[in-house]
């Protein structure tokens, strides 16, 4: 009977989980896989620069921090003695901005004399999507496309993954942000020419795919072919882009979604896998989460879509990550550093 009370009490644990890995200051709480708190805070002085700025990341995120786990505790309703366990992004991401993360989430659990969870990023944008039902069957396939990835992971269980292709160069992510750029569309790019993209038509520009081996991608051959496609036209028409935004934009994210989907279409013929699933931040495209809606009638596919909150960089996800984590014994140390690169195969 004690065995059984002590058993309890562990698996009923709060975990706070912090995600600090570029510029948005997240914190969430989870209890029993039940998120109960995630507060994100989106930095916003990064507009101004056209890009995130690093070293204005990090000192954002420390102004920042404190009242995000604040607020996140109170939303849970709960109090720091309450906690059994403090989780953190350890990479991959920005160094700084993992620093602060990192820094703060050691100390709390040295002070708390808690264990720490270390989480992959990567990882935890895929267990995204056992916060809510429905979630997928493993072994399933999830297309990872964020500002700074594009993989596609076979998910054998949620603390075995195995990235199976991803981008040689550019991050898809970074092929929508560069290429707003070029249209001079206002930061963030990637959300803003998807929004200007429902207006136009995807099929009057054609751009080409680079073919590359296996399940890899890339995308910096598209975005050269996008800058030399709009400075031959604009010698031709200085008003080129302005009068045709709509269907440039419409264009380039049809493009984009189909070189996505090519591979992905190709990983599930051969490796029988018919659970698809999405995440990171381009997850919350709405061309790819049409386009892959259209394929799951095509090819009996089962597809898995996260909501919009849980799409974009949060806590809620490295919460859910964490969960598994302490389930499965895997404790951090105090003396970790962040990982800036930190591939999933590792
Ligand atoms: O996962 P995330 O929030 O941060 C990283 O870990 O990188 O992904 C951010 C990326 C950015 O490149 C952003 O432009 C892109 O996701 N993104 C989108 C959309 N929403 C976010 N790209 C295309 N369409 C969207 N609706
Ligand atoms: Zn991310």
């Amino acid at each position: 009977m004690p065995i059984f009370i002590l058993f309890i009490c562990q698996m009923s644990g709060y975990i706070l989980a912090i995600e600090s890995s570029c510029d948005d200051t997240s914190a969430a709480v989870i209890h029993n896989g039940k998120i109960l708190a995630n507060i994100v805070v989106t930095q916003q002085i990064h507009e101004q620069y056209g890009g995130v700025v690093p070293e204005l990341a990090s000192r954002d995120h420390q102004k920042n921090i404190v009242p995000v786990v604040m607020q996140a505790l109170n939303h849970a309703n709960i109090q720091k003695k309450q906690l059994a366990a403090v989780a953190y992004t350890k990479g991959p991401g920005l160094l700084g901005s993992l620093l602060v993360g990192s820094c703060f989430a050691k100390s709390l659990a040295q002070a708390l004399e808690l264990p720490v969870l270390e989480v992959n990023h990567m990882q935890a944008h895929i267990l995204a999507h056992f916060i809510e039902e429905p979630v997928p069957k493993f072994p399933f396939l999830c297309l990872t496309v964020s500002g700074g990835h594009t993989q596609i992971v076979k998910v054998n269980s949620p603390v075995d993954m195995e990235v199976i292709g991803e981008t040689q160069d550019d991050a898809v992510g970074e092929a929508f942000d560069k290429s707003a750029k070029l249209l001079g569309i206002q930061y963030p790019g990637g959300p803003m020419l998807d929004r200007i993209a429902k207006m136009g038509n995807p099929n009057r520009f054609v751009f080409p795919d680079v073919e590359m081996k296996g399940y890899n991608y890339s995308f910096s051959g598209i975005k050269t072919a996008i800058l030399y496609f709009l400075q031959q036209n604009i010698q031709k028409d200085p008003t080129f882009v302005e009068n045709n935004l709509a269907d440039i934009s419409a264009s380039i994210q049809s493009c984009l979604v189909e070189i996505l989907l090519k591979k992905l279409r190709r990983a599930s013929r051969e490796l029988h896998v018919n659970e698809i699933a999405i995440a990171g931040g381009v997850a919350a495209n709405s061309w790819l989460r049409l386009k892959l809606d259209e394929e799951s009638k095509k090819n009996s596919w089962s597809v898995y879509i996260p909501k919009l909150e849980y799409c974009t960089d949060n806590a809620a996800m490295v919460a859910m990550a964490a969960h598994f984590l302490y389930d499965n014994k895997s404790f951090g140390t105090l003396s970790s550093s962040p990982l800036p690169r930190w591939s999933l195969n590792c």
